[in-house]
């Protein structure tokens, strides 16, 4: 297993070039432990195999917001009810419930049916299986009754801006989230790798309101084209 131990962000690796950052390269399936700079006492455990979809990986918007919930929002985590969006193979979820050690509410990864399995392996492979739970939701969609009977508070999204006919199927699910739940807040960390990328954000805007966030490991990934930002209901 690829050990990764602390150090100063030592996650924010990724190659980037001229401003448009390319799809992260193929990479054979293996295990990866993140300790999160020390944020995480026992290190998370993670399945990466590509053989699923492109979410069966690590992508660097992931590294940043699981790290940014870890190191911001910890506390105020462990009382919300908590969705993530195109989860691949769960390294957001699987960071902020390993982290919280407890949850009042489950916590819903959710992708499509393909990143199904790897889901349930990593949600296993933590031992999470009591408090979180991996769910199909194909953006664009009807909700899932139980994600409407939910009404999720906290709803996270990484790396989910990198194919563009999904951006107004994406944007659709977010509105029909903030419709079940109006006082929900959209943690949304994305890389622009094509000027198309910075289209979704022009539409967000205009939908919702959109806040950049403050975290001190900005000056690095902003450096790698990377944005964290909060969506709430305008
Ligand atoms: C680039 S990966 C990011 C995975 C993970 N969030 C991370 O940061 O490592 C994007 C994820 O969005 C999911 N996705 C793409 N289109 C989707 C759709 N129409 N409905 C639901 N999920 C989708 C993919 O299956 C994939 O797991």
């Amino acid at each position: 297993m690829d050990e990764k131990q602390p150090s100063l962000s030592p996650e924010f690796s990724f190659a980037f070039d001229e401003g448009f950052a390319p799809l992260p390269q193929y990479k054979p399936a293996g295990n990866t432990a993140l300790y999160f700079s020390g944020l995480l006492d026992e290190p998370l455990k993670l399945r990466e195999d590509l053989t699923s979809g492109c979410g069966g990986m690590l992508w660097p918007a992931g590294l940043v917001l699981a790290k940014h919930m870890l190191r911001y929002h910890r506390d105020e985590l462990r009382h919300s009810r908590i969705l993530e969006l195109g989860a691949g193979g769960g390294i957001v979820g699987l960071t902020v419930a390993k982290g919280c050690g407890t949850l009042d509410a489950p916590l819903y990864m959710t992708d499509q049916e393909e990143m199904g399995e790897l889901m349930e392996h990593n949600i296993a492979l933590n031992g999470l299986e009591s408090c979180v739970k991996g769910k199909i939701l194909n953006w664009g969609e009807p909700l899932p009754q139980e994600i409407v009977d939910f009404k999720p508070d906290t709803i996270l999204a990484a790396d989910c801006v990198y194919f563009e006919p999904a951006f107004p199927l994406l944007m659709q699910t977010l509105q029909d989230l903030f419709t079940v739940s109006p006082i929900a807040t959209v943690h949304f960390c994305f890389m622009k790798r094509r000027r198309a990328d910075m289209q979704f954000l022009k539409t967000a805007k205009k939908l919702f309101t959109v806040t950049e966030v403050e975290d001190e490991d900005r000056p690095i990934f902003s450096r790698e084209g990377l944005f964290l930002f909060t969506f709430t209901r305008k």
